[in-house]
């Protein structure tokens, strides 16, 4: 058997939550490779909305095993909170939700580290999420981490060294800080994680693959903001890509089957960096408010802009997506007429390709315009009912983007889903 993979290919936030949940009935388990609780993953059915941050967006879906793998980092106080309220609401995940020793634990300190780092960067600052990401995945690439298997035995003794060295950067920083209830929090986020399976995932993975289990690999953040490939350094500190659910969950490269590549119908970014089709018009507002875009962990608002095809194809390339799902089209549902970016120009020169370096108001890019669908598409229940001009729309991005678009979203509920060339 194969892991199939879905991620994002944009600046994050395209809607990987809510198709996770709708394709895990195709599979027995589903695991996330990457990232933390700088995520947010949202879904919607039975009238209910959930955000996950670090659980993986299978949970929902019957009995399947869900499994947070070595590439992600675990803050346990959020994870404890995020749990319980999941608990709470109906949704018993002891049993289902097995865990990686080898990811790595955000501590109280790895959080203070990334508020206090972007501080000092100023007007330079990456707008990250506050959670602690950027620190703790340096501290796992310069062997400083701790991880969760690392509860289990002399971890006061451990920890103890680690926070140590962080109060010693912090001091060295004159960042004043009190640490007190976020650390109780945390130690009380420590005691409830020894409750839950701690295992050896890759042994788990792979051993599922050879008894003909299915598994899809739940991604997070997007392609843009990959660590290697992303508009570095306004990026995340981990791959999102395609490669990253090998290292993340320690499965062969031979033994991934279909990479899912999820995309809006527009375009969206949180955070600083450059965005080449942002839209700072009357049209951006419109998508803003018609799309909800807000950011699903911090409330920030997200940037707005058309669709960019350069990017996108940049992101297919690196990823080698198999297949295409287009998200929340409905939003476009009352434009006049569409855009999408094809190419940029950047000192009177058109390119093709997402530059190495993009200053502010540097790139201009062009665009293909065509006429709008006009249509309330959100209660339509299969591709027999798209408008013309919608059609029209899908295989222009097809051609484009010499990739099928296999599932089309047209609303954040479950049943808001069509899926296309249903046979394969
Ligand atoms: P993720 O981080 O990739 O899982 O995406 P987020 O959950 O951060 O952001 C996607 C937002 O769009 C959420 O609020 C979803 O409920 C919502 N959403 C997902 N698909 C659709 C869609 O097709 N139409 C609309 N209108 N909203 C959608
Ligand atoms: P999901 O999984 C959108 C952005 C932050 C910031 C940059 C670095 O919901 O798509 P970090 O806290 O990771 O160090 O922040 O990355 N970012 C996201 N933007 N969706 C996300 O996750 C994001 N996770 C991080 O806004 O610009
Ligand atoms: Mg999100």
């Amino acid at each position: 058997m194969k892991v199939d993979v879905l991620l994002g290919l944009q600046w994050g936030d395209e809607g990987k939550g809510k198709v996770v949940d709708v394709l895990t009935p195709n599979y027995d388990v589903v695991a996330r490779f990457q990232g933390g609780p700088n995520a947010g993953h949202t879904l919607e059915f039975e009238g209910q909305k959930y955000v996950l941050r670090s659980i993986p967006s299978g949970i929902f879906q019957g009995d399947k095993v869900n499994i947070i793998g070595n590439g992600v980092v675990l803050d346990p106080s959020l994870f404890k909170a995020e749990a319980e309220a999941l608990e709470a609401s109906g949704h018993p995940l002891k049993e289902r939700l097995h865990i990686s020793k080898k990811a790595h634990l955000i501590l109280p300190t790895h959080r203070i580290l990334d508020a206090a780092y972007e501080a000092q960067k100023g007007d330079s600052k990456v707008g990250t999420t506050g959670k602690g990401i950027g620190p703790t995945y340096t501290d796992k690439v310069s062997r400083n981490g701790l991880r969760v298997g690392d509860i289990l035995n002399n971890f006061e003794e451990k920890y103890a060294t680690a926070k140590g060295r962080h109060e010693a950067i912090l001091k060295s920083l004159n960042y004043e800080y009190d640490i007190t209830e976020l650390e109780k929090q945390w130690m009380e986020g420590i005691e409830y994680l020894k409750t839950f399976h701690l295992v050896d995932s890759e042994h788990e993975i792979n051993n599922l693959l050879k008894e003909g289990k299915s598994i899809l690999c739940e991604g997070a953040q997007g392609t843009m903001l990959d660590v290697d490939f992303g508009s570095y350094p306004f990026v995340t500190s981990s791959n999102t890509i395609c490669a990253g659910a090998c290292t993340g969950l320690g499965v062969g490269p031979n033994k991934i089957g279909d990479v899912y590549g999820i995309m809006k119908a527009y375009c969206t970014r949180v955070g600083s960096g450059p965005f080449p089709t942002e839209l700072f018009d009357e049209t951006g507002k419109t998508i803003r408010a018609l799309g909800h875009e807000y950011g699903a962990v911090t409330g920030r608002e997200r940037r707005c802009g058309w669709i960019d095809l350069v990017a996108l194809k940049y992101a297919i390339m690196v990823n080698g997506v198999t297949k295409l799902i287009m998200m929340k089209s409905d939003v476009l549902d009352s434009f006049e007429t569409i855009k999408a970016c094809v190419a940029y120009k950047m000192d009177g020169q058109e390119i093709d390709y997402f530059p190495f370096d993009i200053k502010e108001g540097e790139i201009e890019p062009v665009y293909v315009e065509m006429p709008g669908w006009k249509t309330d598409m959100t209660r339509f229940t299969s591709e027999n009912e798209f408008p013309e001009e919608f059609n029209a729309y899908i295989d222009f991005l097809e051609t484009q983007l010499e990739t099928p678009i296999k599932i089309i979203s047209i609303g954040p509920d479950r049943d808001q889903t069509i899926v296309r060339y249903a046979e394969d």
